[in-house]
């Protein structure tokens, strides 16, 4: 999707006078064009530590600036497993998945347009992103905001009279002012992808502003989890071809060569930090990386990647959405005498929506075995069983699909 920033800013300003000036009227909404909508829908609700309950709950009515969603699926995302594990943002009981996207069934005749000006309709595929109900021209048109930490989004509401919150449902309705993306191009996999997808986009984006990653740059791509995957694959998009991948899963590792890395190596097989950059070094062909992409959750592995990067070469850290502890550099030789960029990156922007939009279309254009990372699919009954077999890490991606 091309998103030129000046109309986007002119469109969405027009969207939000017009919900300002006009009050919501229930009564209003357009009728559904195709199909009976049922009088109650179901939705995922975490009432305990690692216990949802499938709850009934009767369809709200759909507000002029509301948009009634049928949803098709859901991914389960990391922050799922925390809250289903330890509830650390004291959400409970909440409607999780925010990794969703379904079909328009219904919405209020004051929606015109989604959140980059494209039109909306009955029938169309979208999915949502952050919400800015207080004020939406934050972080989307300040460019200084790099990310948007801190703003809700579906999935991590807190549970209200509507409840149809998270997308862990088979319906969900999108309230008035919320960011919704327009994404009928794309099929069901790569829609469920997209955020994942936008957290590498945003990576690869804060990488390219150290000037270092270039077409035929060398890159290590430490992890080989879902991001750490998904980012090969962007590298790939954008014709670098120069990866390889570090993690013990040869499983994984196996998957990171059919997604686009030229070699792997998998640090079981070498004992100790200098044995292990010089593997690295050795599947460069005796060189080191010019850029590397942290993508654990592993402080060691931290420390480790300097040693894998050349003299002035660059490093994109991203493998820590939360605290996971201190890590131990030598400031001397790993950062000062190598004169290495450092960059952090965490979330995306709404900009970086777009871009993976245009993203997974591309890596499906070159045959990337995207489809290929969402290895287990549940129905909503089985929504305990899908957080187990994602918590014991048995696949990659697990979602919720509903039939
Ligand atoms: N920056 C962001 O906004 C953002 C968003 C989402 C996730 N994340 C983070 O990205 C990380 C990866 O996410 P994921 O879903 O792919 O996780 P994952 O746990 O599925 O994958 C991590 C991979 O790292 C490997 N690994 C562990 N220690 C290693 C080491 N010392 N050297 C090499 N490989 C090692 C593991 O074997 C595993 O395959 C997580 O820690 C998560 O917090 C960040
Ligand atoms: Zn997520």
């Amino acid at each position: 999707m091309e998103m030129n920033s000046a109309n986007v800013e002119a469109v969405v300003k027009q969207v939000l006078e017009s919900m300002l000036s006009q009050p919501v009227s229930a009564s209003a909404a357009a009728p559904a064009a195709g199909g009976a909508i049922p009088k109650t829908a179901h939705v995922a609700m975490l009432t305990a530590l690692e216990h949802y309950d499938v709850k009934e709950f009767p369809m709200p009515e759909v507000g002029d600036g509301d948009i009634l969603v049928k949803v098709e699926g859901c991914g389960v995302c990391g922050t799922d497993a925390h809250e289903f594990k330890r509830d650390p943002f004291g959400l409970i009981p909440v409607a999780l998945g925010h990794e969703g996207t379904g079909e328009i069934v219904k919405m209020g005749k004051d929606v015109k347009v989604d959140s980059a000006g494209k039109p909306l309709k009955v029938g169309d595929k979208v999915v949502t992103c952050m919400i800015f109900k207080d004020n939406p021209d934050i972080t989307m048109f300040d460019l200084n905001k790099q990310n948007v930490g801190g703003a809700d989004v579906y999935g991590l509401l807190p549970d209200d009279d509507i409840h149809l919150n998270g997308w862990f449902s088979d319906y969900i309705l999108i309230r008035k002012g919320s960011t919704v993306f327009n994404v009928s191009d794309l099929d069901l996999k790569s829609r469920i992808l997209i955020e994942p997808c936008a957290v590498l986009i945003h990576a690869v984006e804060r990488a390219k502003t150290t000037g270092i990653l270039r077409f035929n740059s060398r890159v290590v791509v430490q992890g080989c989890g879902p991001i750490g995957l998904i980012c090969i694959a962007i590298l790939r998009t954008m014709g670098i071809e120069n990866i390889v991948a570090v993690d013990g899963n040869q499983q994984r590792l196996d998957f990171a060569k059919r997604m686009g890395a030229d070699n792997s190596v998998n640090f079981m097989n070498h004992k100790g930090i200098e044995a292990l950059s010089g593997a690295v070094k050795e599947a460069f062909g005796g060189y080191e990386a010019d850029f590397a992409f942290q993508c654990t959750g592993s402080p060691v592995a931290h420390a480790n990647i300097y040693k894998f990067i050349r003299n002035g070469g660059g490093l994109c850290e991203l493998g820590f959405f939360i605290n996971g502890g201190d890590a131990t550099i030598n400031p001397h030789f790993d950062l000062c005498s190598k004169e290495i960029t450092l960059v952090g990156s965490w979330v995306y922007t709404l900009r970086d929506y777009a871009t993976t939009f245009d993203f997974l279309k591309r890596a499906k254009a070159i045959g990337l075995p995207m489809d290929d990372l969402i290895t287990h699919e549940f129905p909503l009954e089985q929504i305990n069983e899908a957080h187990v077999t994602n918590l014991k890490q048995e696949g990659l991606k697990i979602a919720i699909v509903n039939k």
